[in-house]
Protein backbone atom coordinates (compact mmCIF):
# COMPACT_ATOMS: atom_id res chain seq x y z
CA UNK A 1 0.00 0.00 0.00
CA UNK A 2 1.44 3.54 -1.15
CA UNK A 3 1.23 5.75 2.46
CA UNK A 4 -0.23 8.48 0.22
CA UNK A 5 -3.06 5.93 -0.44
CA UNK A 6 -3.78 5.55 4.04
CA UNK A 7 -6.03 7.25 6.32
CA UNK A 8 -7.13 6.26 9.85
CA UNK A 9 -10.64 5.17 10.65
CA UNK A 10 -11.26 4.52 14.12
CA UNK A 11 -14.12 1.33 15.08
CA UNK A 12 -15.49 1.64 18.20
CA UNK A 13 -15.91 -0.96 20.50
CA UNK A 14 -18.67 -3.09 20.51
CA UNK A 15 -22.31 -1.56 21.18
CA UNK A 16 -25.44 -4.19 21.91
CA UNK A 17 -28.36 -4.23 23.22
CA UNK A 18 -29.69 -4.38 26.76
CA UNK A 19 -33.62 -4.67 27.59
CA UNK A 20 -34.79 -3.97 23.57
CA UNK A 21 -32.78 -1.20 23.70
CA UNK A 22 -29.25 0.18 22.52
CA UNK A 23 -27.04 0.28 25.97
CA UNK A 24 -27.35 3.95 27.26
CA UNK A 25 -23.93 4.35 27.49
CA UNK A 26 -23.07 3.17 24.59
CA UNK A 27 -25.09 5.45 23.03
CA UNK A 28 -23.66 7.86 25.11
CA UNK A 29 -19.91 7.60 24.42
CA UNK A 30 -20.83 7.55 20.21
CA UNK A 31 -22.36 10.68 20.58
CA UNK A 32 -20.70 12.87 17.87
CA UNK A 33 -19.57 16.32 20.30
CA UNK A 34 -17.56 13.35 22.03
CA UNK A 35 -16.15 12.07 18.66
CA UNK A 36 -14.65 15.45 17.15
CA UNK A 37 -12.12 15.33 13.97
CA UNK A 38 -11.86 11.51 14.26
CA UNK A 39 -13.22 8.94 11.32
CA UNK A 40 -15.10 6.86 13.69
CA UNK A 41 -17.72 3.66 12.41
CA UNK A 42 -19.84 2.38 15.48
CA UNK A 43 -19.49 -1.46 15.36
CA UNK A 44 -22.40 -3.61 16.57
CA UNK A 45 -22.97 -6.72 17.88
CA UNK A 46 -25.97 -9.19 17.64
CA UNK A 47 -27.82 -12.25 17.47
CA UNK A 48 -30.56 -11.51 15.16
CA UNK A 49 -32.36 -8.98 13.13
CA UNK A 50 -34.10 -7.55 15.64
CA UNK A 51 -31.56 -7.02 18.04
CA UNK A 52 -29.67 -5.27 14.07
CA UNK A 53 -32.85 -3.39 13.57
CA UNK A 54 -32.77 -1.69 17.20
CA UNK A 55 -29.09 -1.07 16.94
CA UNK A 56 -28.92 0.38 13.49
CA UNK A 57 -31.87 2.58 14.53
CA UNK A 58 -30.21 4.19 17.76
CA UNK A 59 -26.93 4.70 15.57
CA UNK A 60 -28.24 6.19 12.30
CA UNK A 61 -30.20 8.87 14.65
CA UNK A 62 -27.12 9.46 15.85
CA UNK A 63 -25.95 10.30 12.93
CA UNK A 64 -23.82 7.73 11.58
CA UNK A 65 -24.16 6.20 8.21
CA UNK A 66 -21.69 3.48 8.69
CA UNK A 67 -21.98 -0.12 10.96
CA UNK A 68 -19.06 -2.69 11.37
CA UNK A 69 -20.59 -5.67 12.11
CA UNK A 70 -18.77 -7.96 15.19
CA UNK A 71 -18.90 -11.71 13.76
CA UNK A 72 -15.53 -12.06 15.59
CA UNK A 73 -15.88 -11.55 19.40
CA UNK A 74 -14.70 -14.92 20.67
CA UNK A 75 -16.13 -14.69 24.54
CA UNK A 76 -18.10 -17.53 25.30
CA UNK A 77 -21.17 -15.69 26.41
CA UNK A 78 -21.49 -13.63 23.42
CA UNK A 79 -20.76 -17.00 21.30
CA UNK A 80 -23.49 -18.75 23.45
CA UNK A 81 -26.09 -16.23 22.74
CA UNK A 82 -25.31 -16.40 18.70
CA UNK A 83 -23.38 -13.42 18.80
CA UNK A 84 -20.23 -12.34 17.37
CA UNK A 85 -18.11 -15.30 15.63
CA UNK A 86 -21.44 -17.52 15.96
CA UNK A 87 -23.40 -15.34 13.82
CA UNK A 88 -20.07 -15.67 10.79
CA UNK A 89 -21.04 -19.52 11.23
CA UNK A 90 -24.97 -19.08 11.18
CA UNK A 91 -26.55 -19.84 7.49
CA UNK A 92 -29.94 -18.40 8.45
CA UNK A 93 -28.61 -15.48 9.98
CA UNK A 94 -26.36 -14.75 7.11
CA UNK A 95 -28.78 -14.79 4.70
CA UNK A 96 -31.15 -12.31 6.54
CA UNK A 97 -28.40 -10.20 7.25
CA UNK A 98 -28.10 -10.28 3.39
CA UNK A 99 -31.64 -8.59 2.59
CA UNK A 100 -31.51 -6.54 5.92
CA UNK A 101 -28.32 -4.84 4.45
CA UNK A 102 -29.69 -4.91 1.27
CA UNK A 103 -32.74 -2.82 2.36
CA UNK A 104 -30.50 -0.47 3.98
CA UNK A 105 -28.59 1.08 0.43
CA UNK A 106 -28.36 4.11 2.57
CA UNK A 107 -25.86 2.65 5.25
CA UNK A 108 -22.10 0.98 4.25
CA UNK A 109 -21.88 -1.85 6.11
CA UNK A 110 -18.62 -3.95 6.90
CA UNK A 111 -17.73 -6.84 8.69
CA UNK A 112 -15.14 -7.62 11.70
CA UNK A 113 -14.95 -11.39 11.86
CA UNK A 114 -13.05 -14.95 12.98
CA UNK A 115 -12.15 -17.89 10.62
CA UNK A 116 -14.18 -20.15 12.99
CA UNK A 117 -15.42 -21.14 16.54
CA UNK A 118 -13.08 -24.00 16.80
CA UNK A 119 -11.78 -24.82 13.70
CA UNK A 120 -10.16 -23.12 10.70
CA UNK A 121 -12.41 -24.01 8.31
CA UNK A 122 -15.30 -23.54 10.00
CA UNK A 123 -15.89 -19.99 7.07
CA UNK A 124 -15.93 -22.49 4.23
CA UNK A 125 -19.54 -23.18 4.67
CA UNK A 126 -20.67 -20.07 5.14
CA UNK A 127 -18.11 -17.96 2.48
CA UNK A 128 -21.04 -17.62 -0.35
CA UNK A 129 -23.74 -16.09 2.12
CA UNK A 130 -20.88 -13.53 3.32
CA UNK A 131 -20.10 -12.83 -0.66
CA UNK A 132 -23.79 -12.48 -1.14
CA UNK A 133 -23.59 -9.26 1.42
CA UNK A 134 -23.44 -6.31 -0.21
CA UNK A 135 -20.31 -5.01 2.36
CA UNK A 136 -17.84 -2.47 1.79
CA UNK A 137 -14.87 -4.71 3.34
CA UNK A 138 -14.46 -7.48 5.45
CA UNK A 139 -11.81 -7.41 8.24
CA UNK A 140 -10.45 -10.83 9.21
CA UNK A 141 -8.64 -11.93 12.27
CA UNK A 142 -7.33 -15.40 11.67
CA UNK A 143 -7.44 -16.98 14.98
CA UNK A 144 -10.34 -19.36 15.87
CA UNK A 145 -11.97 -18.28 18.88
CA UNK A 146 -11.43 -20.95 20.77
CA UNK A 147 -7.59 -19.57 20.72
CA UNK A 148 -7.96 -16.63 22.10
CA UNK A 149 -5.09 -14.55 21.35
CA UNK A 150 -2.96 -17.46 21.63
CA UNK A 151 -0.52 -18.96 19.25
CA UNK A 152 0.35 -16.95 16.55
CA UNK A 153 -2.64 -15.10 13.60
CA UNK A 154 -3.36 -18.34 10.97
CA UNK A 155 -1.79 -16.48 7.72
CA UNK A 156 -2.55 -19.85 5.66
CA UNK A 157 -6.25 -19.70 6.58
CA UNK A 158 -6.00 -15.86 5.86
CA UNK A 159 -4.76 -16.81 2.56
CA UNK A 160 -7.12 -19.47 1.54
CA UNK A 161 -10.20 -16.64 2.50
CA UNK A 162 -8.44 -14.28 0.60
CA UNK A 163 -9.23 -16.26 -2.58
CA UNK A 164 -12.55 -17.54 -1.78
CA UNK A 165 -13.90 -14.02 -0.54
CA UNK A 166 -15.41 -11.56 -3.01
CA UNK A 167 -15.38 -8.20 -0.72
CA UNK A 168 -12.05 -5.99 -0.29
CA UNK A 169 -10.38 -7.56 2.42
CA UNK A 170 -8.79 -5.70 5.72
CA UNK A 171 -5.94 -7.78 8.04
CA UNK A 172 -6.28 -7.73 11.65
CA UNK A 173 -4.25 -9.79 13.77
CA UNK A 174 -0.74 -8.97 16.13
CA UNK A 175 0.81 -5.97 14.05
CA UNK A 176 2.77 -4.61 16.61
CA UNK A 177 5.79 -2.74 14.85
CA UNK A 178 5.80 -1.18 11.60
CA UNK A 179 7.79 -4.52 10.40
CA UNK A 180 5.04 -6.97 11.20
CA UNK A 181 3.12 -4.75 9.51
CA UNK A 182 5.59 -4.80 6.52
CA UNK A 183 5.73 -8.49 6.66
CA UNK A 184 1.64 -8.24 6.13
CA UNK A 185 1.35 -6.13 2.93
CA UNK A 186 4.55 -8.30 1.61
CA UNK A 187 2.60 -11.66 1.78
CA UNK A 188 -0.87 -9.97 1.38
CA UNK A 189 -0.21 -7.22 -1.42
CA UNK A 190 -3.94 -6.91 -2.49
CA UNK A 191 -5.31 -6.43 0.93
CA UNK A 192 -7.19 -3.25 1.28
CA UNK A 193 -5.58 -1.97 4.73
CA UNK A 194 -4.84 -3.65 7.99
CA UNK A 195 -6.63 -3.12 11.36
CA UNK A 196 -4.60 -2.43 14.61
CA UNK A 197 -5.76 -3.53 17.79
CA UNK A 198 -3.37 -3.89 20.78
CA UNK A 199 -0.37 -2.52 19.14
CA UNK A 200 -2.24 0.60 18.74
CA UNK A 201 -2.83 0.76 22.59
CA UNK A 202 1.18 -0.30 23.70
CA UNK A 203 2.47 1.92 20.82
CA UNK A 204 0.21 4.92 19.95
CA UNK A 205 2.36 6.01 17.53
CA UNK A 206 2.26 2.63 15.56
CA UNK A 207 -0.72 4.18 13.10
CA UNK A 208 1.48 7.03 12.67
CA UNK A 209 4.81 5.23 11.95
CA UNK A 210 3.22 3.18 9.41
CA UNK A 211 1.76 5.80 7.61
CA UNK A 212 4.78 8.69 8.11
CA UNK A 213 7.19 5.56 6.61
CA UNK A 214 9.32 6.43 9.51
CA UNK A 215 10.25 4.73 13.10
CA UNK A 216 9.73 7.38 16.09
CA UNK A 217 12.51 6.29 17.71
CA UNK A 218 12.06 5.34 21.63
CA UNK A 219 12.08 8.14 23.74
CA UNK A 220 9.27 9.62 21.56
CA UNK A 221 7.28 6.62 21.73
CA UNK A 222 7.67 6.67 25.75
CA UNK A 223 6.66 9.95 26.11
CA UNK A 224 3.54 9.54 23.57
CA UNK A 225 2.35 6.54 25.87
CA UNK A 226 2.99 8.42 28.88
CA UNK A 227 0.87 11.55 27.64
CA UNK A 228 -1.92 9.38 26.58
CA UNK A 229 -1.90 7.40 29.92
CA UNK A 230 -2.05 10.76 31.74
CA UNK A 231 -4.71 12.00 29.61
CA UNK A 232 -6.87 8.76 30.19
CA UNK A 233 -5.97 8.96 33.81
CA UNK A 234 -7.18 12.45 34.07
CA UNK A 235 -10.82 11.61 32.20
CA UNK A 236 -10.92 7.69 34.43
CA UNK A 237 -10.49 10.39 37.61
CA UNK A 238 -13.07 12.48 36.52
CA UNK A 239 -15.40 9.66 35.99
CA UNK A 240 -15.10 7.12 38.71
CA UNK A 241 -16.35 7.01 42.13
CA UNK A 242 -12.89 7.85 44.47
CA UNK A 243 -9.73 6.91 44.61
CA UNK A 244 -9.79 2.94 44.54
CA UNK A 245 -12.18 2.97 41.80
CA UNK A 246 -10.01 4.65 39.93
CA UNK A 247 -6.73 2.92 40.12
CA UNK A 248 -8.77 -0.42 39.59
CA UNK A 249 -9.82 0.99 36.37
CA UNK A 250 -6.45 2.37 35.06
CA UNK A 251 -3.97 -0.40 36.13
CA UNK A 252 -5.60 -3.27 33.81
CA UNK A 253 -3.89 -0.54 31.03
CA UNK A 254 -0.05 -0.93 32.09
CA UNK A 255 -1.03 -4.26 30.40
CA UNK A 256 -1.14 -2.68 26.72
CA UNK A 257 2.71 -1.29 26.88
CA UNK A 258 5.77 -1.63 24.90
CA UNK A 259 7.75 -2.92 28.37
CA UNK A 260 11.14 -2.24 27.22
CA UNK A 261 10.74 0.85 26.58
CA UNK A 262 10.35 1.42 30.48
CA UNK A 263 12.67 0.36 33.43
CA UNK A 264 11.40 -3.05 35.13
CA UNK A 265 10.95 -1.38 38.47
CA UNK A 266 9.16 1.74 37.36
CA UNK A 267 6.64 -0.95 35.64
CA UNK A 268 6.71 -3.07 38.94
CA UNK A 269 6.44 0.19 41.05
CA UNK A 270 3.42 1.21 38.50
CA UNK A 271 1.43 -2.10 38.93
CA UNK A 272 2.03 -2.55 42.62
CA UNK A 273 1.25 0.98 43.33
CA UNK A 274 -1.53 0.84 46.36
CA UNK A 275 -3.31 4.65 46.01
CA UNK A 276 -4.60 6.60 43.15
CA UNK A 277 -1.85 9.44 44.92
CA UNK A 278 1.01 7.01 44.46
CA UNK A 279 0.36 5.37 40.91
CA UNK A 280 -0.41 9.28 39.86
CA UNK A 281 2.86 10.61 41.16
CA UNK A 282 5.01 8.13 39.72
CA UNK A 283 3.52 9.25 36.46
CA UNK A 284 4.37 13.14 37.18
CA UNK A 285 0.67 14.29 37.70
C1 LIG B 1 -9.59 -5.43 25.56
C2 LIG B 1 -10.01 -5.77 24.14
C3 LIG B 1 -11.27 -5.37 23.69
C4 LIG B 1 -11.66 -5.67 22.36
N1 LIG B 1 -12.90 -5.25 21.93
C5 LIG B 1 -13.25 -5.49 20.63
C6 LIG B 1 -14.49 -5.02 20.11
O1 LIG B 1 -15.32 -4.42 20.82
N2 LIG B 1 -14.76 -5.27 18.81
C7 LIG B 1 -13.87 -5.94 17.99
O2 LIG B 1 -14.14 -6.12 16.81
N3 LIG B 1 -12.72 -6.41 18.46
C8 LIG B 1 -12.39 -6.19 19.75
N4 LIG B 1 -11.19 -6.66 20.20
C9 LIG B 1 -10.33 -7.43 19.28
C10 LIG B 1 -9.40 -6.53 18.50
O3 LIG B 1 -10.13 -5.61 17.73
C11 LIG B 1 -8.52 -7.35 17.56
O4 LIG B 1 -9.32 -8.06 16.64
C12 LIG B 1 -7.65 -8.35 18.30
O5 LIG B 1 -7.11 -7.81 19.49
C13 LIG B 1 -6.51 -8.85 17.40
O6 LIG B 1 -5.81 -7.77 16.83
P1 LIG B 1 -4.49 -7.12 17.52
O7 LIG B 1 -3.51 -8.26 17.64
O8 LIG B 1 -4.08 -6.03 16.58
O9 LIG B 1 -4.91 -6.64 18.88
C14 LIG B 1 -10.79 -6.38 21.51
C15 LIG B 1 -9.53 -6.77 21.98
C16 LIG B 1 -9.13 -6.48 23.27
C17 LIG B 1 -7.77 -6.94 23.73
Amino acid sequence: MHSSDMSFTYFSPFVRVESDEIRARDIKSLAPDRNRDISLVPQVIFKDMNELGILTEAITRAGYSRIDLNMGCPFPPQVKAGRGVAAAVNPCLLAELADFVSQNPDLEFSVKMRPGISSPDEWEKTIELINKIPVKFVTLHPRVAKAGYRGKPDLECFDRFSERLHHPLIYNGDITTPSDYAVITDRFPNIKGVMLGRGMLSRPSLGAEIIGGNEWDADRRRELWLAIHRAVAESIIASSQGDAQALARLKPRLEFIESDLFDKRYLKALVKSRDLATYLSLLNI
